[in-house]
């Protein structure tokens, strides 16, 4: 119980184990349909390794010989809150306990944790498989523990955000932000405007030893099926379209969105700060009501982010009359706008999420009533390199060890932006240098971990405690598949 990350917010451990066998059933209580999918969730997570065949149950139902292991919604339990859990094992019994299911989801990752490292791997091990004995009562400290993939520099198909989801969600992450367009790329589908990702998502960028790479779009069943596969796992996509900057994709697609109504040139640098969308033009906000309300109409969750950040070639007047028209449109089409923290420039309704990363504007934000997200670029941008020896990732916002990521406080984080301001934590993985999902494992384990920890933990965050905790992560991330950096920051079991 010793391993857990994050912290749980409290851990009694008691003598002896309960041993998963082959004739273990899960009864889930009520056996809702969504209730039985997080129990046959965990179910399919434990039969590869374990063999067995792990039954679930209504717990209502036939009588269930041996012992009891069950997963129960208590109405009674507020104090739980949306996310919480309790875990109570015995030798007898495993009793999880949450108010809402997806504190049932996080359990089950917990339950995982307690488990031999082996039971993370794709094909039958010897076990045995023995869960210790205690209680564990657990409730997150934020509402939003996040990652943000950036799949505009370099495309990543639904199998691999399928595969970021789940090592996410297995540390409790509850946000997945897609980064779906940049000069480089516009990867989604629009039907009103279908040369963005007909034209626009042709590109990537060129790789540092000068080949051109792929691009690649998700249709809108492809983006559908991701956002049904997250929200299984209590992850809410937060789909990202960057505006006015961060737009050539979109402005080579289009020659009617350029001011000049000339096409740009495709684009596969790393440069920022060069493009912007025609401020002036009424075309311009029809474009971004159809992109929004296209997105809008796909999302269920209750954000969309407008980007907003290094818009360089946007004059500052012209930047605030356009955050402020384009925030309009997205509450017009029932959602909450994001954007990174420059938008702090503009009128904010207390609606808004300002996402900060560098600049210094997330204080004129949360200043308006706005909610913050704290992503430090020097801390959790992820795509930055380890160290200097690290083959991918850049350094423009410093080198971040496992321990920068880690050790370092989100209440004092930001002056004049209180507690209470603060929406959650969020990493980001920025991909210029990144083309696969190894590259993408690389920079994210084992730093990730870490900042799930921060959004997750209230009280009880080390480094000295944590390096054994994470060290002992190393075993599993060998039975998943992970191609996590062995730092030696960490003394890996
Ligand atoms: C950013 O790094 N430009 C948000």
């Amino acid at each position: 119980m010793n391993q857990l990350i994050p912290l749980p917010t409290s851990v009694q451990p008691a003598d002896g184990v309960f041993l998963l066998t082959a004739d273990t059933t899960i009864a889930a209580n009520p056996a809702t349909a969504e209730v039985t999918a997080i129990a046959e969730l965990l179910a399919a997570h434990l039969r590869p390794a374990t063999g067995y065949p792990l039954p679930v149950r209504p717990a209502d139902g036939p009588p269930i010989s041996g012992r009891l292991f069950s997963l129960a919604l208590d109405p009674a339990d507020s104090s739980l809150g949306d996310e919480g859990y309790t875990l109570h094992i015995t030798p007898d019994t495993v009793r999880l306990t949450a108010h809402q299911p997806a504190g049932l989801f996080y359990g089950g990752q917990t339950l995982r944790q307690l488990l031999p490292p082996a039971i993370e791997s794709a094909t039958p091990q010897p076990g045995p498989w023995p869960l210790p004995a205690g209680m564990i009562r657990d409730t997150p400290r934020f509402v939003w523990r996040g990652l943000m993939l950036d799949v505009a520099r370099h495309f990543f198909g639904v199998a691999d955000v399928k595969r970021v989801i789940d090592l996410a969600a297995a540390y409790k992450l509850n946000r997945l932000h897609l980064h779906l367009a940049d000069d480089q790329g516009w990867r989604i589908e629009i039907k009103s405007w279908p040369e963005l990702a007909r034209v626009g998502g042709q590109t990537a960028v060129t790789t540092a030893d000068g080949r051109a790479w792929p691009g690649g779009y998700y249709t809108q069943a492809d983006y559908a099926e991701i956002v049904a596969y997250a929200a299984a796992r209590y992850v809410t996509v937060v789909p990202e379209i960057d505006m006015p900057g961060h737009t050539n994709a979109a402005l080579a697609a289009y020659a009617e969105l350029n001011a000049d109504d000339q096409p740009r040139p495709p684009y596969t640098g790393i440069e920022v700060g060069f493009s912007s969308l025609a401020i002036d033009k009424e075309i311009t906000y029809r474009f971004i009501d159809d992109v929004i309300g296209e997105l809008a109409a796909l999302t269920p969750g209750d954000y969309l982010h407008i980007g907003g950040d290094e818009a360089l070639a946007t004059d500052k007047a012209d930047y605030v009359r356009f955050i402020e028209r384009v925030a309009a449109i997205v509450a017009g089409h029932g959602k909450r706008v994001v954007g990174w923290e420059e938008i702090g420039q503009a009128h904010l309704s207390p609606t808004a999420v300002a996402q900060h990363w560098a600049p210094g504007h997330a204080a004129a934000a949360a200043a308006q009533g706005a909610k913050v997200i704290l992503s430090p670029a020097p801390r959790v941008y992820l795509d930055m390199k380890y160290d200097e020896a690290t083959p991918l990732g850049l350094v423009w916002a410093g080198k971040i060890s496992v321990r920068t990521a880690y050790d370092w406080q989100p209440e004092t984080q930001l002056p004049g932006v209180s507690e209470d301001s603060l929406l959650g934590v969020e990493a980001a993985l920025w991909a210029e240098t990144l083309t696969t999902i190894d590259d993408v494992e690389f920079m994210l384990f084992p730093r990730l971990p870490g900042v799930a920890e921060l959004g997750w933990s209230a009280a009880g965050r080390d480094w000295e405690g944590y390096r054994p905790r994470l060290a002992a992560h190393g075993a599993r991330w060998e039975a998943m598949g992970v191609n996590f950096h062995r730092t030696e920051e960490v003394d890996w079991e």
